[in-house]
Formats: structure tokens, C-alpha cells, sequence
């Protein structure tokens, strides 16, 4: 295990929620290619693995956040090896669509403690490794959810995601004196295969993508390299006085 001291010449230490799909895949091989060292979080070893695969910075943890401990866990294994957290990106999220009328009781229960309850108790372990980096949380909410617009189908996914941004801003003032920022990206529609694991068909896909590309005004839905580049950027250092916002990357389809 690589135990790190000293801040000079250190690499940057970097915890990805949700590391191994999609845009927390993209997000984790972009800070190693950037010479940090990487942890991903999942509940999936298989997929952490892959993202791992040929990228020597990058190191897996499977956990299922929702579970009592599992922040804590991750935390000690971050601080284990490094001693400190310079950035703890929450990208790990439950997407269950269903209509107010028929939304479950356990589906809500997982979308709340995936998408919400797991980044607080996550930020809560990491305080100390974060206040040791001058560390940066990055919360990843989604555009769909910016102004005053509805998200029919989605209130509770939704809601969460309101209350990450939420999270953000009140993180920005309360952590300002243990010198950690918080930040938030918000990502449109983003190809990472998340309709796939939804159990949507090959035909519903590219029909909902083709829809989203429609009302984008770049065009096109997002990439999911076009997300993790900002959560790079907005992580640095020379990013230090961005706190307390959430920057979307969404080509424009938020402000239409
Ligand atoms: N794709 C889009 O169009 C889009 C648009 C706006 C916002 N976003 C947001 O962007 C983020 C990434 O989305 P994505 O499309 O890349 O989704 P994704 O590929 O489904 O990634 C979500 C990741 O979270 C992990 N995860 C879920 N529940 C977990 C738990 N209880 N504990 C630990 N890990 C868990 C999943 O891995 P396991 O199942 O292996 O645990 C998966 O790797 C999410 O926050 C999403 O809300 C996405």
C-alpha cells in the first residue's frame, strides 16, 4: 500500500463514487491521466476493475454506500493510503423514474439514501483528509433540475439532485474555514449506457437520445469525457476560488 507524507512533490488524491460506469469511469481515468491517485466506489468489482484496467493510478473499493459503515470504510482506506483527500467526487446515483401515482416506497428509500444520504455521511468521514488537502467535494447533480423546471416522472430523482446542489452551497459557507470547497457539476443527457442498465431497450435509447439531441441547442447529447473534464477542471487548485456553485454541462439544453 502506498503511504504518502508531505504535501511537496505529492500526487493528488482523488475518491470517485460511481468509478466504475459511465461518467465516474471517464472522471477517475482523467485524474490519472492527470498523475493523481485514483479510488473508485462501487457496489460492482467487476466494472471498478475495468476501470482500473491499464490505468496504474487507479485503485478499486467495492461498497454499497447505502449500508451502514460503507462511508466510514472508505474513508479509512483513503486516509490509510495517503493521508489526506484532495478531491471526493459523489457521482454514485440510483435513477428509478416511476410516476408520483405509482413510485414504491423501497424506490424512493434507495434514490434518497444513494443520491443524498450517501454524499453527506461520504463528506462527513472525509472531513479530516479533506480539511488535511485543502480539499474540494464535487457533487454531480444533473442539469435536468436547474431553474424552475419540472422532471415529470422523476420527482423523487429529481429532488435529490436539488438537494445535492443545495448541499453544495451550504458546504461552500460551513467548510470555507477548514479550507474545503464544494462544488457542483450538473451534466444533461450523457451517453454512458445508464439507459441500459435501466433495462430500456435498444429502441428506447436511441429514440430518448435522439429526443434529448433535439432539444439540445449544441446539437448532440454530452459525452461521458465532456463531464469528467469539468470535474477535473473545477477540482484544481487554480480553480480555488469556485465554491459554492454548480456549472452545467449541458450544451445549453438548460437554458432553452
Ligand atoms: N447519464 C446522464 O444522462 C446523466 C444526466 C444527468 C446527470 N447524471 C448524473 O451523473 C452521475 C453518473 O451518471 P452515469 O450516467 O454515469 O450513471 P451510471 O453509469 O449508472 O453510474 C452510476 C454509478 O453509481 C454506482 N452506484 C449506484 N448505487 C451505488 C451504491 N449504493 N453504492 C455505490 N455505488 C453505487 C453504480 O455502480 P454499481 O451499480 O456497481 O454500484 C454506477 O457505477 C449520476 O449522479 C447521475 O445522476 C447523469
Amino acid at each position: 500500500m502506498t503511504h504518502i507524507t508531505g504535501r511537496g512533490a505529492m500526487r493528488r488524491t482523488v475518491v470517485v463514487t460511481g468509478g466504475g460506469t459511465g461518467i465516474g469511469r471517464a472522471t477517475a481515468r482523467a485524474f490519472a491521466a492527470e498523475g493523481a491517485e485514483v479510488l473508485v466506489v462501487g457496489r460492482t468489482g467487476r466494472n471498478l476493475a475495468a476501470t482500473a484496467a491499464g490505468h496504474p493510478g487507479v485503485r478499486t473499493l467495492t461498497a454499497d454506500l447505502t449500508e451502514p459503515g460503507a462511508a466510514e470504510r472508505v474513508a479509512a482506506a483513503a486516509m490509510e493510503s495517503w493521508g489526506r483527500i484532495d478531491v471526493l467526487v459523489h457521482n454514485a446515483a440510483a435513477v428509478l423514474p416511476e410516476p408520483v401515482g405509482s413510485l414504491t416506497r423501497d424506490a424512493a428509500r434507495r434514490q434518497v439514501e444513494t443520491n443524498l444520504l450517501a454524499p453527506l455521511f461520504l463528506t462527513r468521514a472525509a472531513l479530516g483528509g479533506l480539511e488535511a488537502a485543502g480539499g474540494t467535494v464535487v457533487c454531480v447533480g444533473t442539469a435536468a433540475t436547474l431553474g424552475r423546471r419540472a422532471f415529470p416522472g422523476m420527482s423523487l430523482y429529481g429532488a435529490t439532485k436539488v438537494a445535492l446542489d443545495f448541499l453544495v452551497r451550504t458546504w461552500a459557507v460551513e467548510l470555507a474555514p477548514r479550507g474545503i470547497r464544494a462544488v457542483g457539476v450538473a451534466p444533461g443527457e450523457t451517453d454512458t449506457g445508464i439507459g441500459e442498465r435501466m433495462g430500456w431497450s435498444a429502441e428506447e435509447i436511441a429514440r430518448h437520445q435522439e429526443q434529448a439531441a433535439a432539444r439540445t441547442p449544441s446539437g448532440r447529447v454530452g459525452r461521458p469525457e465532456d463531464v469528467a473534464w469539468w470535474i477535473v477542471r473545477l477540482a484544481r487548485p487554480e480553480a480555488g476560488y469556485a465554491s459554492g456553485t454548480v456549472v452545467a454541462v449541458d450544451g445549453a439544453a438548460s437554458v432553452v
